[in-house]
């Protein structure tokens, strides 16, 4: 089976091809940071606009470096929601109309669904069952991952999520979208201990968490440093430091009650935050030494992209699943736990 998928839900157009006995053939990816930046956060309207510039040819460009021809995809899978509803639908049309004109099937695909799946890509891929834990600018949950198409809700953050809290926290040092990678970077440089940030709601049992706490946190930091403006490089790869800890450390702690819970052995870290190198750090030294393996993608499969849609699609059309009908439909709110099981 040889799929092509398309995500739009959000500010990247990404394409990939996915065979299901070669692997990734081929990815197309492009970014709109550059343009949602000077807004300091994505413009849903121009992030559609964009997706409708972009995807044709970044559809020709995935299909050229697989070196195959649109008769030889079978069926065309794209993102279905979660997202921005606009978006989504650029996606969703174009390739409802594609595997229509081509004649082979569309297969929706949830957008975390895909996150979760991606790190199956990689060599040395985890089985079914494992904790997942989703860290995006869009949702912090942890889950049961039993099967295909069967996940259970642990926890989850009852506000902000963690990508969300690093844009945001980004913002007030003055700090450019998006957040995540650039308070990485500032961290690095960061002196430990300067300042400490709460770990919000890590007293509480159960696996919910919180994250806007952090944020308020954060503002009172900038603010006892004089704001934006007037703040040092230093002060801001402090903070940037003392932020990250505490998320990383946070996160850490939800993920080992939550592998406590489940018996698990396994956890599998996906979403634009799993990029986050102390994250992956702080995972990989506590779980490991509970016997914990921690997978998580390669760097440019931890935001999105297509390879994910490509690969969950082809998952699901191998289990039996496709869209019926013509209709062009999208989700912008869509619970994982929603989805059916599949058979694998
Ligand atoms: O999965 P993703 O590309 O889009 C959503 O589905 O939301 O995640 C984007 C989020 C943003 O909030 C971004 O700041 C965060 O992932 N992110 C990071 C890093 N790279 C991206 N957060 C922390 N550290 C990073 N290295
Ligand atoms: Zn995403």
């Amino acid at each position: 089976m040889r799929v092509l998928g398309i995500e739009t839900s959000c500010d990247e157009t990404g394409v990939a091809i996915y065979d299901s006995e070669q692997g990734l053939l081929s990815e197309a990816l492009y970014s709109q940071i550059a343009m949602h930046a000077e807004f300091g956060g994505v413009v849903p309207e121009l992030a559609s606009r964009d997706h409708v510039r972009r995807l044709l040819p970044l559809i020709d460009e995935a299909l050229a470096k697989a070196n195959c021809s649109a008769q030889e995809i079978d069926a065309v899978a794209y993102t279905a929601g979660p997202g921005l509803a606009g978006a989504l639908l650029v996606g969703a049309s174009t390739a409802r109309a594609l595997a229509w004109s081509w004649g082979v099937p569309a297969v929706p695909v949830h957008h975390m669904e895909g996150h979760l799946l991606a790190p199956l890509l990689e060599e040395d891929a985890p089985d079914f069952p494992f904790t997942a834990l989703l860290v995006s600018g869009g949702h912090t949950q942890l889950l049961a991952a039993e099967n295909l198409g069967d996940y259970r809700l642990l926890g989850e953050s009852l506000d902000d999520a963690a990508g969300e809290a690093f844009d945001k926290a980004a913002k007030m040092m003055g700090l450019g979208y998006p957040g995540g990678p650039n308070i990485a970077a500032y961290a690095e440089r960061g002196e430990a201990g300067r300042f400490v940030f709460p770990r919000p709601m890590v007293d509480r049992p159960g696996l919910d968490m919180s994250f806007s706490g952090l944020k308020t946190y954060c503002l009172n930091t900038v603010m006892d440093c004089g704001g934006a403006e007037a703040m040092s490089e230093q002060d801001k790869a402090d903070i940037a430091h003392a932020f990250q800890e505490a998320v990383a450390e946070t996160l850490y702690i939800k993920c080992r009650r939550a592998m406590q819970l489940t018996g698990h052995n396994t956890l599998v870290m996906a979403g634009g935050v799993s990029a986050n190198l102390r994250l992956r750090e702080r995972l990989a030294e506590g779980l490991g030494a509970q016997g914990v393996r921690v997978h998580y993608p390669r760097h440019n499969l931890c935001t999105d992209n297509g390879a994910m849609i490509a690969y969950a699609g082809c998952l699901r059309l191998m289990g039996g699943e496709q869209q019926e009908d013509l209709h062009i439909r999208v989700r912008a709110r869509w619970p994982l736990t929603e989805l059916a099981p599949i058979a694998s």
